[in-house]
């Protein structure tokens, strides 16, 4: 089996191929990413070498070039977790969320028809359908949920869900579709909450919460979402769409202190700043249906996936402080330079 992994020097893509190499011997694996602020071919370096793996930078807009690795490599699945990934960062600047989201997803459809790619798997987000109000707990995010975005970052997403979808009906592609919820654990890219929250809080720094703290985040430790993803590559339906998630629901508040007692910091570095543009509310899934099919289910507890998520980043400070003392320190300014104190 030989697999192509795009945005494979992201967060989950990372996580991803770790797993496969560790859980899937019989797998080879080739890692396609441009290597943008979010990509870090350090989160790699440890399988670099590995006789199973290979690292080609490149760019799932560029049909050329995609379609000469598609030829070069003959793929058996693909499985497509590069994209533009911040909710904020798409308020600052929607377009490259519609180049890379959408017509990247495009090109490598494209590429999975020509060279009869046994699987094109869409790695997609729970933000496609929009957000549930606080006050009913009893609502969740299936399979047949309405599409109903919020950002340009999820309009994105579920734009290319769509063409996915269109490509299986029009063309029979052999597709299949995950949406999950909010993931956490190692490589993740200190722009996010929880690592934010924990870089920031080492270095004694204000914790920026997004107006009142009350939204909901129903989150998922990233290895559970790998274990997901390669049960639908061998055992999911094609055409499905499956939904990912924990019933694991935290109001933003609540992760922050537990990242500050896991720290031994004081919660007086939270900081409440002006909210968030189109702010969800809650987000919560319900994965009756692959728990179903497919017998999966999370393994790891919030609890322990928090501890072992905190002393991931205290273990690995040359990661995250190479990030921080890149361009990431500018984009800080941008992001909040501007945002008011409100207390
Ligand atoms: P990430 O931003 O950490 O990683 C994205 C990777 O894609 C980066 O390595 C980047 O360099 C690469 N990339 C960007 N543009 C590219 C291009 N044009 N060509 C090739 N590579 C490109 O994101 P992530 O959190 O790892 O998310 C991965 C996928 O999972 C995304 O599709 C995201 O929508 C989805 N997802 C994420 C979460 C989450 O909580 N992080 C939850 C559900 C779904
Ligand atoms: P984020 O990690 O950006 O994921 P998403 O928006 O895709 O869910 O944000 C998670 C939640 O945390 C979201 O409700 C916004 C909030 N948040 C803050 O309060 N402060 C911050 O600095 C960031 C980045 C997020």
């Amino acid at each position: 089996m030989k697999l192509l992994v795009t945005g494979g020097a992201g967060f989950i893509g990372c996580n991803f191929v770790h797993y496969m190499l560790q859980n899937n011997p019989s797998t080879s694996l080739v890692a396609l990413d441009l290597l943008t602020y979010a990509g870090n071919l350090s989160s790699l370096e440890s399988v670099i070498d590995h006789p199973n793996f290979r690292f080609v930078k490149g760019d799932i807009t560029d049909r050329e070039a995609i379609f000469a690795l598609f030829e070069e490599e003959s793929f058996d699945a693909v499985v497509n977790f590069a994209a533009e990934s911040h909710v904020d960062r798409s308020i600052h600047n929607p377009g490259v969320f519609l180049t890379t989201n959408i017509l990247g997803t495009q090109t490598l459809m494209d590429a999975c028809r020509q060279y009869n790619v046994g699987r094109f798997h869409q790695v997609g987000t729970d933000e496609v359908y929009g957000d549930l109000p606080l006050d009913r707990p009893d609502l969740l995010f299936t399979e047949e949920t309405p599409i109903h975005t919020s950002s340009p970052y999820s309009a994105s997403k579920a734009s290319a869900d769509l063409l996915t979808q269109a490509y299986h009906r029009t063309y029979k592609l052999p597709i299949t579709i995950s949406r999950c919820s909010n993931n956490y654990g190692p490589y993740h890219f200190p722009e996010k909450l929880i690592p934010l929250m924990i870089t920031r809080a080492l270095h004694d720094q204000p914790l920026p919460v997004y107006g009142n703290g009350l939204n909901v985040r129903d989150w998922l430790y990233v290895e559970d979402h790998c274990a997901a993803i390669a049960m639908i590559l061998e055992h999911g339906t094609v055409g499905e769409v499956y939904n990912v998630g924990g019933h694991n629901e935290k109001t933003n508040l609540d992760v922050v202190k537990t990242i500050l007692d896991e720290l031994g910091k004081p919660h007086s570095l939270i900081e409440f700043v002006t909210d968030r543009a189109g702010h969800d509310l809650r987000y919560a899934i319900d994965p009756t249906k692959i728990h179903n099919e497919l017998g999966w289910t999370p393994k790891t507890p919030f609890k322990e996936g928090i501890q072992k998520t905190v002393q991931w980043y205290l273990e690995h400070r040359d990661w995250w402080q190479d990030i921080l003392s890149g361009d990431y320190r500018n984009y800080y300014e941008t992001m909040y330079g501007n945002r008011e104190k409100v207390s």
